[in-house]
């Protein structure tokens, strides 16, 4: 089978080469023309690990190929995916549908033959009934031998660990409308290798499928929230957070991961997934408030991480120069999307500080994004002459600093750990005072 992946962003790109990979021939489409240029060249647009061997391989083995042109991707494929963005939409929060279906009218005129057109975006409910809505007035003539089904297949991968994360799900969610068993066995087929590997794969009604996507988001950004607000009890009580989440982790009910304390959830997905279940709900007369709390504490939290750097640095900011360390919303990604950093860093300026700033991969998208900074050239370099250096994103090369090396290069000795990278005493012992969340700030004996 040959399908065709509509967006070549994270999501499509990843997709592609993955079902690639899988053996099926997939053409990835993008309108940014630079975009499909640069990956016919074997440049990727974004950062992931591993992502170019798999996309050269896949290429080299004639089963990937990108196209800036639909109409002869689409044209004869079994299955066409919708991976283009679903951004917040400017004013309201809800999800910016615009994208979706501007593609879903280009894929109708381009359709020939009995086609699945499936939604890999994360997109609400009730969306791929409208997609089919928009499919049937621009081709009515596909409705009289019904020549396409709309499936909703939301993706879970995450950024940094993406190829594993599709290769390897947890589970597989396709949700279908009625008398769809046509459609059912194309995403079977599609799907097929993961069945070997046992991966639960669940038919659900379009609604149910569309909707499990944001409840999971959302149940992991409460979770990431009801732990930074521990985090802040446990500093009000003498308690240490890190403990407290092995010591609910480790209940099998609870589960260890998404409970590690930082600066508030960022990135592309959950806070606008957040903000459109709001809308979702509310536009339905069943608010989930949890989730409404929930969005609005973590907002909130970003900036006081600022207040947290200038009482650490001793109640002012006003000409501190201090090392900011990471700055994508989580390490291995280059992703720059509702990065804590982007609340943090404007706020330190805004201050008085003088900001020097450092990531490993997120450096061109940070530029875009982050004015009124020093750009230093690597970590060691960020250091130099600060007077603080402050952790935004845990990237594995700052978990292991030359500490000495650090003392060398600093002015001041204060360490403002936003991801609790380090053992407390260990920065101690290297003549640092070490302010962390949820846990005592320790200073050199
Ligand atoms: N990024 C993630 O980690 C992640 C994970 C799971 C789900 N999702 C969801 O997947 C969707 C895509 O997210 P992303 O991060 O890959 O977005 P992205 O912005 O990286 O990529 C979207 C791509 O779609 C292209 N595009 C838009 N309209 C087009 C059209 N009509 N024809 C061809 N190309 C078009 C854009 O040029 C862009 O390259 C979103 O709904 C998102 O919520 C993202």
């Amino acid at each position: 089978m040959r399908i065709a992946m509509i967006g070549t962003g994270y999501v499509g790109l990843v997709s592609g080469a993955c079902f690639s990979e899988f053996g099926t021939n997939v053409v990835c489409v993008d309108k940014d023309a630079t975009k499909i240029e640069n990956l016919k060249r074997g440049q990727m647009p974004i950062f992931e690990p591993g992502l170019s061997d798999l996309v050269a391989n896949n290429v080299r083995a004639g089963r990937l190929s990108f196209s800036g042109d639909l109409k002869p991707a689409v044209a004869g494929a079994g299955a066409v995916f919708i991976a283009v963005g679903t951004p917040s939409r400017r004013g309201d929060g809800h999800a910016d549908l615009s994208y979706v279906f501007a593609a879903a009218e280009e894929i109708a005129h381009a359709l020939s033959g009995y086609t699945v057109i499936v939604t890999k975006s994360t997109v609400p409910v009730g969306t791929g009934r409208q997609v089919a809505d928009v499919i049937a007035k621009a081709r009515p003539d596909l409705m009289l031998g019904r020549d396409f089904d709309v499936v909703s297949n939301p993706e879970f991968l995450r950024e940094g660990s993406a190829i594993s994360d599709f290769m390897r799900p947890d589970r597989v969610v396709i949700g279908t409308m009625s008398n769809a068993d046509r459609a059912r066995a194309v995403m079977r087929e599609l799907y097929r290798p993961l069945y070997l590997s046992e991966t639960p794969v669940l038919f659900t009604k379009i609604e149910t499928s569309e909707l499990i996507k944001y409840a999971a988001n959302c149940f992991l950004a409460t979770k990431i929230t009801f732990i930074n607000e521990i985090a802040d009890l446990c500093e009000a009580v003498g308690a240490d957070v890190q403990e407290v989440s092995n010591g609910i982790g480790l209940d099998g009910r609870i589960g260890k991961k998404f409970l590690h304390a930082g600066p508030g959830y960022g990135g592309s997905c959950f806070p606008k997934d957040c903000m459109a279940l709001i809308r979702t709900a509310r536009e339905t007369g069943t608010p989930i408030t949890i989730v409404e709390t929930v969005s609005a504490i973590n907002d909130a939290r970003k900036l006081k991480m600022a207040d947290r750097v200038e009482s650490a640095m001793g109640g002012s900011l006003t000409c501190k120069r201090l090392a900011v360390l990471g700055l994508t919303f989580k390490p291995n990604t280059d992703d720059m999307r509702d990065s804590p950093s982007l609340a943090i860093v404007p706020a330190l300026v805004s201050k008085g500080a003088v900001v020097r700033v450092y990531d490993p991969e997120g450096m061109d998208e940070a530029r875009k994004v982050i004015g009124d900074v020093e750009w230093a050239s690597d970590t060691y370099d960020a250091l130099d002459g600060a007077d603080g250096v402050v952790f935004i994103t845990e990237w594995n090369e700052f978990r292991s600093l030359d500490w000495a090396r650090v003392a060398k290069l600093m002015r001041g000795r204060v360490v403002v750990d936003l991801r609790n990278i380090y053992a407390p005493d260990r920065v101690a012992d290297a003549g640092f005072t070490y302010h962390s969340l949820g846990r005592a700030s320790v200073s050199p004996q």
